[in-house]
């Protein structure tokens, strides 16, 4: 028996700008670090790069007639900040032809009937502001010229879009993109961030939110985890340490409004920034309204003995997809780090709901099939363990509201269509439309065309 889903329950799917555009040198667009980085010789990217991707900037009405056929009742995209302020600052001028460009797909999803989703920052930092002072590693300057571009999109956009998402992921483009020290810069691009997602939402409560009327929130990311042995409480701690140091990192400080989590400010001492009294008096005009929720899988950890290293940003515990019994923590899919864990996921949803207390979306959800890098349309099309993965998950989401009492609004599909996963090229598919990237023609993957059915059903048996 499939668990019901609340009534109202939103479905969508997802992409980010990066990922699927394409066109990085039209209509003014200026270089984002993700264009440098994917022109690094040797290659970090298994040789691949956004300059096509799914070439979506020239493609976006197909796309968004698939997301019609599918029954999507919202898409969440992100915008790319380099085409809307090529040199990314405060005081540097706007790009009119990439405001236009986002300015005809939101209306073709108004046109659709499908809600615009927008996220401000899907990690594509314009390069210029990173030459300029380090992007993230100066906190000062990075939040003032994130405030203005919240802005501007604010007022360019505000009047069609009503749901903002401040930033994706943060806990990825701190941890991932220290260039230098990394003892301490995760910690400042980490705070960095915090500080921006904060002026941006104090900006769009205050000056935007009263006549748009919109919401606003951020999409963080971690995994469930589980004492590695269920019998040592070390374990257990160990367990919870992980996800403060994942989550709490950045929810404490934006939906509690209060400091970091004390098992971090214990284990990195000063080399964790401090807020100060302006700061939480930031935080208290800076209230979101929802809790973005990137979730993907589950893991087990075990409790590391003797001093972390300086580097460690795990809470010193060692992570592990089975425990101690030997048991996985769930059925492989196409990706090593990527197991389908839909009961840990159940926890996992009262859990975040019972801390931070907001109302939640799954903002992302998604997985390659096993095998499927190496299969030909024909094949990835008969998506069954896909199915299963975004069934599996909804039945969590069911018991998680039904039973446990976590309040969960809706699910976006990771991904509307294959397309680049980053450091590991074209090779993961978690489209759930196929991209041929040769001839860059979408095919719907039976998922695709199955979901709304799923949602609905769910929602039917409530009543
Ligand atoms: C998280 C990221 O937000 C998205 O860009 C990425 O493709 C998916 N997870 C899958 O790894």
């Amino acid at each position: 028996m499939s668990a019901s889903l609340p009534s109202n329950f939103l479905l969508g799917f997802a992409t980010a700008s990066y990922q699927i555009e394409g066109a990085v040198d039209e209509d003014g667009r200026g270089k984002s670090i993700w264009d440098t980085y994917c022109h690094l010789e040797p290659t970090r990217t298994k040789g691949a790069n956004g300059d096509v991707a799914c070439d979506h900037y020239h493609r976006f009405e197909e796309d968004l007639d698939l997301l019609q056929r599918y029954g999507a009742q919202a898409y969440r995209f992100s915008i790319s900040w380099s085409r809307v302020i090529p040199k990314g600052g405060r005081d540097d001028p706007l790009n009119e032809a990439g405001i236009s460009f986002y300015n005809r797909l939101i209306d073709g999803l108004i046109a659709r009937g499908i809600t615009p989703w927008v996220t401000l920052y899907h990690w594509d930092l314009p390069q210029e502001l990173h030459d300029r002072y380090g992007g993230w590693l100066d906190v000062q300057e990075s939040q003032a010229d994130f405030e203005r571009y919240a802005r501007v999109c604010y007022e360019r956009f505000g009047d069609r879009v009503r749901k903002w998402i401040t930033f994706n992921e943060p806990w990825i483009q701190s941890i991932f993109s220290s260039e230098g020290d990394s003892s301490t810069e995760p910690w400042i691009a980490g705070h960095a961030q915090i500080m921006s997602h904060a002026r941006a939402v104090a900006a769009y409560n205050r000056d935007f939110k009263p006549r748009q009327g919109g919401q606003i929130g951020i999409s963080l990311n971690g995994d469930f985890f589980e004492p590695w042995d269920s019998e040592d409480p070390l374990d257990a701690e160990a367990a919870e340490r992980r996800m403060q140091f994942h989550i709490g990192w950045f929810a404490n400080p934006i939906f509690l409004k209060q400091d970091y989590p004390a098992c971090m400010r214990q284990q990195l001492e000063s080399r964790l920034p401090k807020f100060t009294e302006a700061d939480f008096a930031l935080f208290q005009e800076a209230e979101s309204d929802f809790y973005g929720m990137n979730y993907y899988t589950s893991q087990y950890a075990r409790h590391r003995t003797g001093a972390p290293s300086k580097d460690d940003y795990l809470g010193s515990v060692e992570e592990l997809q089975w425990n101690k019994q030997g048991r996985s923590a769930g059925e492989a899919s196409g990706l090593h780090w990527l197991l389908s864990c839909p009961e840990m996921f159940r926890k996992h949803l009262t859990r975040v709901y019972k801390l931070y207390g907001k109302p939640i979306y799954i903002t992302e959800n998604g997985c390659p099939c096993p095998g499927e890098d190496n299969m030909m349309r024909e094949e990835s099309v008969k998506d069954d363990y896909r199915c299963r993965y975004f069934a599996d998950h909804l039945d969590a989401i069911g018991r998680s509201t039904r039973e446990d009492g976590a309040v969960v609004k809706g699910y976006f599909a990771w991904s509307l269509m294959d397309n680049l996963e980053w450091s590991d090229g074209y090779g993961p598919r978690f489209g759930v439309t196929f991209t041929d990237y040769e001839t860059l023609e979408r095919t719907p993957k039976n998922s695709a065309l199955l979901l709304k059915n799923m949602v609905k059903v769910r929602c039917q048996s409530v009543q």
